[in-house]
């Protein structure tokens, strides 16, 4: 079993469906969920996942240096054990004191072609651009915002959307279902 530790910046749905992917979906028997950490003390997602009974922990970011805040949270993680750190709404990015620290071993999710959009508002470009298609980008962390190598990617078909709430409906619906199957990927492509 892989033991997975997720970080949240907000709501956390993508968290939820993991935690339930993990639970009765495509991750049953292959991972579990052992800890969430938000470094934002009001994300929604913290309430989500103890609801669920994981652990969730708060270690805040704001006012202070990115050293402190990735140093408590590498802490953190090994305190745990966790074969992968798995980003799922977390937007902040991180310096090379912590994607060295588990090399080959964070993951995130980006709702664009990473290649053509990274950052925030990615449903806002595709919504502007009037897309009629987009992707969902699952990738190797390293120390750039959405970057690093690409796991797997997934289309969001938004022919016809009539406003950009469709198309983050359609987006995170897809996201939902796709980030547990580009998971498994991911433990392949690193064992
Ligand atoms: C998701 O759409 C995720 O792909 C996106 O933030 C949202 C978080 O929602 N991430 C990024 O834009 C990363 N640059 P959630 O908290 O409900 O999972």
């Amino acid at each position: 079993m892989k033991r997975l530790v997720i970080m949240i910046s907000g709501r956390g749905s993508n968290m939820a469906a993991l935690i339930e992917a993990c639970r009765t979906g495509a991750l049953h028997g292959i991972a579990e969920v052992v800890l969430v950490i938000s470094n934002r003390p009001d994300a929604g997602g913290l309430q989500v996942a103890r609801e669920q009974g994981v652990s969730a922990v708060v270690i805040p970011s704001r006012g202070r240096t990115r050293e402190a805040f990735e140093q408590e949270a590498v802490a953190a993680i090994r305190e745990v054990g966790a074969d992968f750190i798995v980003l799922a709404g977390f937007m902040r990015r991180l310096t090379p004191l912590f994607t060295d620290a588990f090399p080959g071993r964070i993951v995130n999710i980006h709702p664009a072609d990473t290649r053509f959009h990274r950052g925030l508002g990615a449903y806002e470009w595709a919504w502007e651009n009037r897309l009629p298609v987009t992707k969902i980008t699952v990738h190797f962390v390293n120390d750039k915002i959405d970057d690093g190598r690409v796991v797997a990617q997934a289309d969001v078909d938004l022919r016809g959307a009539r406003s950009l709430e469709e198309v983050k409906r359609r987006g995170l619906a897809v996201e939902h279902r796709f980030y547990a199957e580009a998971l498994k990927m991911a433990f392949d492509l690193v064992g």
